[in-house]
This record gives structure tokens, sequence and C-alpha cells, in this order.
């Protein structure tokens, strides 16, 4: 009796910044991103917080569903970017959409922090212990971005996604299988330096720049390139998925060159990639929702389509999740 996705919802803020905004603050040009990475643009909301790209994602995705914020009864949110180190941005979307009915609480993993969370409250979902968990990706990456370090501030975007899990008597649809990974040795290649228990915030570390995202690039890659990928190959040799079975991979958008390093190891073609990272970067834990509510709300998503959903992130964290669509 497996959980299954019933509904989606995404939102991205209006302002868009193409490459060619960096280009007059930074030493890097349009040319090197688009090669590099495969970004165009992004999106930086330019006021309000996460929780302000979250209600219209959550709103969409109950409007679909015809159900009240009062009928959930579950929320998470994965996000780096809470409105506030407390309060969880969980409890603030509880406030802001009327979800009266819910708790919940937010998930920390990064670019991996939407696989995390769907895997919790499918579990939730199949043990009984919640009806209807909605599940958000969502960070304002802008937030703490250092807009002087070519490294790291184009690789990046705000927006937010969410599913509504539910329980579904269909056996032929659902989420069938997770795989997750952590390995707290790659901490010190993509970490917030300051502003926690172990620097807090100090005049000092404002003056270093401390509380921005800090990246070694290279490192990152060089993991990201071969978990993602191994990770997924995996879980379609578990499953006994062959290529030509697959509707879709669903991976993070954190650079073109991994994507289609993960697509190739899978032995899939393009065109059957969810890609969107030359809108909106990396919008970290928001990809993997963002692209399944797009291509959703696009038509190119049908019940029964098999996706294999892939993620890699700080901490580090990765993982892969198989799921058989279940909306039409
Ligand atoms: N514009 C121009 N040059 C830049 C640049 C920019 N925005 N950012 C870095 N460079 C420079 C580097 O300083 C380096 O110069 P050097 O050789 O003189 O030191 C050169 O470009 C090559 O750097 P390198 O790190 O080898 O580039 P790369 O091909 O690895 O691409 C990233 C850099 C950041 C795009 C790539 O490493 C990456 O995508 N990493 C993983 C990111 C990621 O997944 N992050 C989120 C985790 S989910």
């Amino acid at each position: 009796m497996p959980a299954y996705i019933s509904s989606v919802g995404h939102y991205v803020p209006p302002e868009v910044f193409d490459n060619k905004y960096f280009e007059d603050k930074i030493d890097t040009s349009d040319e090197w991103i688009r090669e590099r990475t495969g970004i165009i643009e992004r999106r930086f909301a330019t006021s309000g917080a996460t929780s302000d790209l979250i209600v219209p994602a959550v709103q969409q995705c109950l409007e679909k569903r015809g159900i009240t914020a009062e009928e959930i009864d579950l929320i998470l949110v994965a996000t780096i970017t809470a409105d506030n180190n407390f309060p969880s941005c969980a409890a603030t979307v509880q406030r802001k959409i009327g979800a009266k009915n819910a708790w919940g609480y937010d998930i920390s993993a990064a670019c991996s922090g939407f696989m995390y969370a769907l895997a919790t409250a499918t579990s939730m979902v199949n043990a009984g212990v919640v009806k209807k968990a909605l599940v958000i990706g969502a960070d304002k990456m802008s937030s703490i971005l250092d807009f002087t370090d070519r490294n790291t501030c184009i690789l990046f975007g705000d927006g937010a996604g969410c599913v509504l899990i539910e329980h579904t008597d269909d056996e032929s649809i659902g989420i069938k299988d997770t795989i997750l990974h952590m390995d707290g040795e790659g901490g010190k290649f993509l970490y917030q330096i300051a502003g926690g228990s172990s620097k807090p915030a100090s005049l000092e570390t404002v003056e270093n720049r401390e509380h921005f995202v800090y990246q070694d690039g290279k490192n990152v890659y060089k993991h990201a390139v071969v978990g993602m990928a191994e990770v997924a190959v995996r879980i379609m040799e578990r499953n006994n998925i062959s290529p030509s079975e697959i509707a879709y991979l669903v991976p993070h958008q954190a650079n073109l060159r991994i994507i289609d390093a993960t697509r190739q190891r899978m032995g899939i073609d393009y065109d059957k990639v969810m890609i969107n990272i030359q809108k909106y970067g990396n919008t970290t834990a928001g990809t993997i929702p963002i692209c399944l509510s797009e291509w959703y709300y696009d038509k190119k998503l049908k019940k029964g389509d098999k996706l294999i959903l892939a993620s890699f992130g700080a901490g580090f964290t990765w993982g892969s999740i198989y799921l058989i669509w279940g909306i039409d």
C-alpha cells in the first residue's frame, strides 16, 4: 500500500538575473558560466523570505488537489535558508497558510533536503502516522550568497517546490524505493563558516564574510559526479528497471555537466532528463520539486511514468528515489 504524490506546486520569484548581471561586479563572463555550469539566468527574490517563496507553491499544490490547508497533517520543509534559525520554517509556513491541524519540522540536508524529506514523509504515510503530508523544498540562496565571490554567487538561485504525499490502494503507482547516503567528511568542502554554535555571529565573522556559502567547487564536483551517478544506477539495478523503461531522470540541478555524467552512466537519452538549470540555477532544496511541478503543469508527465530522482549536496548528502507517477 504505497504512498504517492497526489499534487504538486512551485514558485520562483519574478526577478530574473542573467549572467551579464555579474560581469561588471566580478571577474566572470556569460560564456564561462554557460560553458562550465549550463546556467543562463536565475531568479533572486528582492524582498521577502523563504516562506514567501513557499506559500504560493503550496497554494498551487492544494488548489490542484482541491483541499484546504486545514486538511494537512504534516509539513516538512527542506531548507538551509529558513526565515529564522528558530522557530522552524515549517512553523512559519503553517501559520502563513493556516494549516492549523498540522505539525512539522525542517530538514537540513542542503541539495538533498527534498529527497530526505520525501523519504521521511513516505515512511510516515506508509506507517499510517499521517494521512496528508506536505513535502517542501525551498531556498532563498540569495540571502547567503557572497556577491563578491565568483566561485559561488553565479551558481545559485531562489525558488520553492512542494508535493503532497498521500496513501493509495493502487499498487501500480507510488514511491517504490529509496537510497539515501551521508558522508560528514565532505562537510568541509561546502558550508557556512559562521552563524552556528561553532562560530556565533560577531563583528569579526561579518567582516570576514563568513556568513555566506563557502565552496571548494572542484572537490564538490568530483564527489557529486561519482555519487549521483552511482546511486542512480544502483536504484535502477535493484528494481530491475532498464533505461528504456524510464520516463524521466529528475536530477538535482547543480551543474549541467554533473547531470550529463549521471545520464550517461544510466544509459538514458538526453530528452528523458528534466533540466531547467538554464533558467533557475541551483535552487538547492528546490530543484527537484520545481522540476516535477513544471513538467506536470506543462503536461509532460502522465500516470504510470517511471521516474528516478537523484541528488547530491552539502554534508555530503546524496541519494536516489524511484517512483511511479500517479496523477494525470
Ligand atoms: N567565472 C570565471 N572564472 C571562474 C569562475 C567564474 N564565475 N569561478 C571560478 N572560476 C575560475 C577558477 O578560479 C579557476 O581559475 P584558476 O584555474 O585560475 O584557479 C578556473 O575558473 C577553473 O576552476 P575550476 O574549479 O576548475 O572550474 P570547474 O570547471 O570545476 O567549474 C564549478 C567550477 C564551481 C562550476 C564546478 O566545480 C562545480 O560545478 N562544482 C560543483 C558545484 C556544486 O555542485 N555545488 C552544489 C552542491 S550540490
